[in-house]
């Protein structure tokens, strides 16, 4: 089963996906943090990557689309994926598609998590993420049990470099301009299902749930 997690900066895809994954016993294939990892480890796909994060632009197509085509042919995604953060432009939409079809299979359900500006904007003020397993939390609305620790597995909190106000601008301008096409896109394949993303995560979690039943 694939199922793609498509919303704005901030949405919760992360988040979502994460619960999702446990829920469905699937892999969580989320763009970014592959990105993040191969940032921290300073590889070469990081160092290129780096350059179009930090200014809030896409990396571009040739470079994310065979970093994750090439994860979803791991073993551990053998059975589908839960995807978070790709695909995000329709070059990207038609290269899933065509990499699936070749293994006669396809998207099942696109999963839009609608949330307003406002509260993307209040979402991403507050965000912080581990450092190993890459979960988010908020600091008012999802605090860590112990600050600065994660709950899952105990690895040290930070703030995204990208998550500045100048940064998360241009990273909804980019979303509303190349993203937010997908959403026809998929609506035309009749994989669209639409979720109200506002509401605290059990009880979006719980739309997901229902709406993909
Ligand atoms: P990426 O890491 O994918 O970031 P994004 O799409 O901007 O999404 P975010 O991770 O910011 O938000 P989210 O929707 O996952 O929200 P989260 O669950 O964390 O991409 C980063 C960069 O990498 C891009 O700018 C680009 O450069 C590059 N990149 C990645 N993929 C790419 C691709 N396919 N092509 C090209 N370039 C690519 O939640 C946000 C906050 O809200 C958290 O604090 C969370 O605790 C809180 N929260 C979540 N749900 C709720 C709720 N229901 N109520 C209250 N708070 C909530």
């Amino acid at each position: 089963m694939y199922i793609i997690l498509l919303g704005a900066p901030g949405a919760g895809k992360g988040t979502q996906a994460i619960m999702l994954a446990e829920k469905k016993k699937l892999v969580q294939v989320a763009s970014g943090d592959l990105f993040r990892k191969a940032l921290q480890q300073e590889t070469e796909l990081g160092k290129k990557a780096k350059v179009y994060m930090e200014k809030g632009h896409l990396v571009p197509d040739e470079i994310t689309i065979q970093m994750v085509l090439e994860r979803l042919a791991e073993p551990d995604c053998k059975n589908g994926a839960i995807l978070d953060g790709f695909p995000r432009n329709l070059e990207q939409a038609k290269a899933l598609d065509k990499a699936l079809g070749q293994k006669s299979s396809a998207i099942d359900k696109v999963v839009y998590i609608k949330v307003s500006e406002g509260e993307l904007l209040k979402r991403l003020g507050g965000r912080w993420i581990c450092r190993k397993c890459q979960a988010p939390y908020h600091e008012v609305d999802s605090p860590p049990k112990v600050a600065g620790k994660c709950d899952r597995c105990g690895g040290e909190l930070y703030q995204r470099a990208d998550d500045n106000v100048e940064t998360v601008k241009k990273r909804l301008e980019v979303y509303f301009a190349e993203t937010s096409p997908l959403i026809d896109y998929y609506k035309r394949a009749k994989k669209l299902l639409e979720i109200n993303g506002e509401g605290n995560t059990s009880e979006v979690n719980q739309r997901i749930l229902n709406a993909l039943r």
